[in-house]
């Protein structure tokens, strides 16, 4: 009885609001997990549940706080008097281009979302992101045409869409950032000398031999190759 009694009080339960229900379930646990305890089933808004698909965007609310914050629901933990609603999806504006005919010009961005030069620098957009992008400032880069500062600015964007619905003027940054990060990977970016030498080398045929052996090898083998492996000094 002790016991149990123990572990009751371990359990601490908070109170959340799913799309206005109530519900008690244990804190600690993500909004999606809080959610399936609740009885809800993810068929839309939910993929790899571990922060980097961006499909469970989530919105929400504390009691007594009038801010309206934004969180990816797999990453979120539940907060008593939580009130949360989810975004699966929201149609997005992503113009059609070829980027083998794109060339990296300052004015590839406003060439295609030219609705980026009505950006007010709100930054209601970089509020909105849940990984802490500098999304404003990436949208500014954008105008002045920098491919590189965009692209490295929105490295981590994992396109959840919550800058583009909180943004007044209707902006998509998500997709802007998309345009600039394949511009930048194919057009800006320095190649990689010695990767390029290796795939010379796979192509010959200079490791077949090797690859050969290695698929006749056992598991265990292979494991012990592994541990004991080179590995390359920093
Ligand atoms: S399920 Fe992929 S980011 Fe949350």
């Amino acid at each position: 009885m002790e016991i149990k009694q123990k572990k009751e009080k371990k359990e601490e339960i908070v109170r959340i609001y799913i799309m206005g229900r109530e519900y008690k379930v244990p804190a600690g646990l993500t909004i999606m997990k809080a959610m399936e305890y609740a009885g809800y089933r993810f068929i839309r808004g939910c993929g790899c549940r571990g922060g980097f698909c961006g499909g469970c965007a989530t919105v929400y609310r504390v009691k007594g706080d009038y801010k309206l914050r934004m969180a990816l629901a797999c990453q979120k933990t539940v907060e008593d008097g939580m009130y949360t609603s989810q975004i699966p999806f929201t149609p997005a504006e992503k113009p059609i281009y070829n980027l083998e005919e794109l060339s990296p010009s300052v004015n590839v961005f406003l060439e295609y979302y030219p609705e980026i030069a009505k950006c007010v620098s709100c930054n209601t957009c970089t509020k909105a992101c849940p990984q802490d992008l500098e999304v404003m400032d990436y949208v500014q880069a954008a105008i002045r045409g920098d491919i590189q500062e965009v692209a490295e600015l929105s490295f981590d964007c994992i396109m959840c869409g919550l800058c583009a619905m909180r943004c007044p003027t209707e902006i998509v940054p998500y997709n802007v950032a998309l345009l600039a990060r394949r511009l930048y990977g194919k057009y800006v970016m320095p190649k990689a000398k010695h990767v390029e030498e290796r795939i010379k080398e796979i192509e010959s045929g200079k490791f077949d031999e090797e690859i050969r052996r290695l698929k006749e090898t056992s598991m265990n083998n292979l494991k012990e190759m592994y541990e004991k492996r080179e590995i390359e000094p920093e």
